[in-house]
């Protein structure tokens, strides 16, 4: 299967205000580049050429004249606007005439991997179709979506639940196959008034197309004044390949 790639950079960075009174999260540093930088390169890196970016009406202007047309990132952006911030899997939605048949690689602007994704994609591509995503252990599984697992697949995931069951972190790497638009048709808002990423991969669940691996090398978001200190902090000592 094709596959197209999405970076999800839309929401309003409330937890990192008044930095994000005027700007978009994703254009802030980590290390000597916009943070947005990073999702891009491993991309592109894994092999994606076509990318779409999805981010909110206020700050597309300032994504434009960052990224340009790709030609400096070595592949080609399209772009798309989300009207009002109203989730992950809300956002994703919009990529549905962009995907136009191909599978997706979807991944959150703040998020940030040392380990190439290209043996994952290859994965993902010799599936055919379900989804997979990545996870990682981490120390605080309470700020994630938070997965249960057997040999077979994920079995279950809740999204930031106060009494995890594992610690395995649901990382913002996601690979969907086209069913992926009509999953996100029968979503209705969570508590947070959102639709939520963690009900497209638990409908893979109930499916049984949930696969998963284990990201090796670090791993963290930036959307938090703690996780974008220790994004700053990783990137300056051992940055992504
Ligand atoms: C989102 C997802 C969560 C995932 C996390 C990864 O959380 O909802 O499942 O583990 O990204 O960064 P949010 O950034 O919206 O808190």
């Amino acid at each position: 299967m094709d596959i197209k790639g999405v970076v999800l950079a839309g929401g309003t960075g409330s937890r990192l205000m008044p930095l994000t009174k005027v700007t978009n999260k994703h254009l802030l540093a980590v290390g000597k580049k916009p943070m947005i930088y990073y999702p891009i390169e491993k991309l592109v890196s894994a092999g994606i050429k076509e990318i779409l970016i999805v981010t909110g009406v206020d700050h597309m202007g300032d994504i434009v004249n960052l990224l340009g047309s790709g030609r400096n990132f070595s592949c080609r952006f399209t772009y798309k606007v989300q009207d009002q911030a109203g989730g992950i899997a809300q956002a994703l939605a919009l990529a549905e005439n962009f995907a136009n048949n191909c599978g997706i690689a979807a991944i959150l602007g703040d998020n940030i991997f040392k380990a190439s994704l290209k043996p994952y994609l290859k994965k993902f591509a010799a599936q055919k179709k379900g989804a997979r995503v990545l996870l990682k252990k981490v120390a605080n599984p309470q700020r994630f979506g938070v997965a249960e697992v057997s040999k077979n697949g994920v079995t279950k995931i809740l999204e930031k639940p106060k009494k995890p069951k594992t610690n395995y972190a649901v990382t913002g790497i996601y690979f969907y196959d086209n069913s992926v638009f009509n999953i996100i048709r029968t979503l209705k808002p969570s508590g947070r008034g959102e639709l939520e990423i963690t009900d497209v991969n638990n409908t893979y669940i109930s499916r049984n197309q949930l696969k998963y691996d284990m990201l090796p090398g670090w791993w963290t978001d930036a959307g938090t004044f703690e996780s974008l200190g220790v994004a700053n902090k990783l990137v300056a000592k051992d940055p992504p390949k």
